[in-house]
């Protein structure tokens, strides 16, 4: 089952995102256990999922398609510092734009197509409507620098990783729908110090080994990892560059509403190496729903109780959950037979 773009929908102000009944059914439901804890899960991205799941492609292109694009070109307009790239990362930029237009055109061409001759290629976006000549590697031949081009055309934020000195720098990126973090904030940090305000995984060993294991992948053998929080409302920009407009909303949770405004946010964060420029390209691609969509799984809504009545102190304050936690526990103890 492929599911086709939609006609736009906002992730603001209006609120209109809705999720259709095939978006339900694929949504990657994150909890494996019945407690959540940090680990180091971290899998193959084999692309091999059952046909019509959100792991079937390297790149899943959905329903939400031409909404994430006009949601990240207004994002992009507020603040074009949600793009940044250091000059030494322009050959790693190159590499996205290799492996993103190769991946699309292979996987959907329906709606996107990639011919080449030599370096002179021709890129045509049918979704949006975009036809481009340009020479490869030469980014006086594109409208934008290669990164924000390639990253208005498709779903999900990305970071660049610079590998040196067996650590990875967060050097380039494009960056419009964040969990709480930003881009010009880390910009240059190395894994350790972008990771530095998450509690308990670093007592835990966790971000050292998945450091070692991220220095040792290689091309052609991209990984994948599920991450998860709450959002209130169907907002895909939660970035701290734009906390005035949403951090109150999350006292605007009642009992009676909290089905409808709190949101599950899963992402779905792919690691893959780049060739020429040795860089990882790490892709987060976001996913949201609803409680009340959620629970029209019964297996989910019964592990997402017993997953959140369970969810350690530290991470319920990280996370930003604190004030409506309660609130999601008890709405969803109900679909749960031992509450
Ligand atoms: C959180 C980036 C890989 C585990 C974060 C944050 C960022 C980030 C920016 C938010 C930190 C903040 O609060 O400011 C990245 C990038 C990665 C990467 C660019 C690619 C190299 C990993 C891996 C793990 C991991 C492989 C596996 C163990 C976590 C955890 C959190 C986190 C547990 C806290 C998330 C939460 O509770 O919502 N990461 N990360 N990260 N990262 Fe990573």
């Amino acid at each position: 089952m492929r599911i086709s773009p939609k006609p736009v929908q906002s992730f603001r102000d209006d609120f209109t995102y809705t999720n259709s009944r095939e978006a339900i059914s694929r949504f990657p439901f994150p909890f494996v256990e019945d407690e959540y804890r940090y680990s180091v899960n971290i899998e193959p991205h084999a692309m091999s999922g059952p046909d019509g799941s959100v792991f079937e492609k390297f790149l899943d292109i959905d329903e939400h398609y031409l909404s994430e694009m006009a949601e990240r070109a207004i994002v992009l307009k507020e603040n074009p510092a949600r793009c940044l790239s250091m000059k030494h990362m322009d050959l790693a930029c190159w590499d996205m734009i290799e492996r993103v237009m190769s991946a699309l055109s292979a996987d959907y061409p329906e709606h996107f197509s990639l011919t080449k001759q030599g370096d002179n290629w021709h890129w045509h976006n049918k979704l949006l409507d975009i036809q481009e000549d340009f020479v490869f590697g030469d980014s006086s031949t594109l409208p934008m620098s290669p990164l924000e081009y390639i990253g208005r055309q498709v779903q999900g934020d990305f970071a660049i990783l610079d590998q040196r000195n067996a650590d990875l720098f967060m050097d380039a990126g494009i960056v419009t729908c964040p969990a709480d973090w930003s881009l010009a904030f880390d910009a240059g940090m190395s894994f350790s110090e972008w990771h530095g305000p998450v509690p308990m995984a670093r007592e835990e060993g966790i971000f050292e080994r998945a450091l070692k294991y991220l220095t040792a992948i290689q091309v052609g053998r991209p990984v994948r990892r599920l991450n998860w929080t709450l959002t209130i409302n169907a907002r895909m920009d939660t970035s701290p560059e734009t906390y005035p407009s949403w951090g109150n909303e999350r006292t605007s949770v009642t009992p009676e509403n909290v089905a409808e405004k709190v949101h599950l946010r899963v992402e779905v964060q792919v690691l893959d190496r780049m060739p020429r420029s040795n860089a990882l390209m790490f892709s987060i691609r976001t996913y949201l729903i609803s409680l009340e969509d959620l629970v029209t799984n019964p297996q989910w809504a019964k592990r997402m109780h017993r997953a959140m009545k369970t969810l350690p102190a530290p991470l319920v304050e990280y996370k930003g959950l604190t004030r409506f936690h309660p609130m999601v526990v008890e709405y969803l103890s109900q679909f749960d037979p031992v509450n």
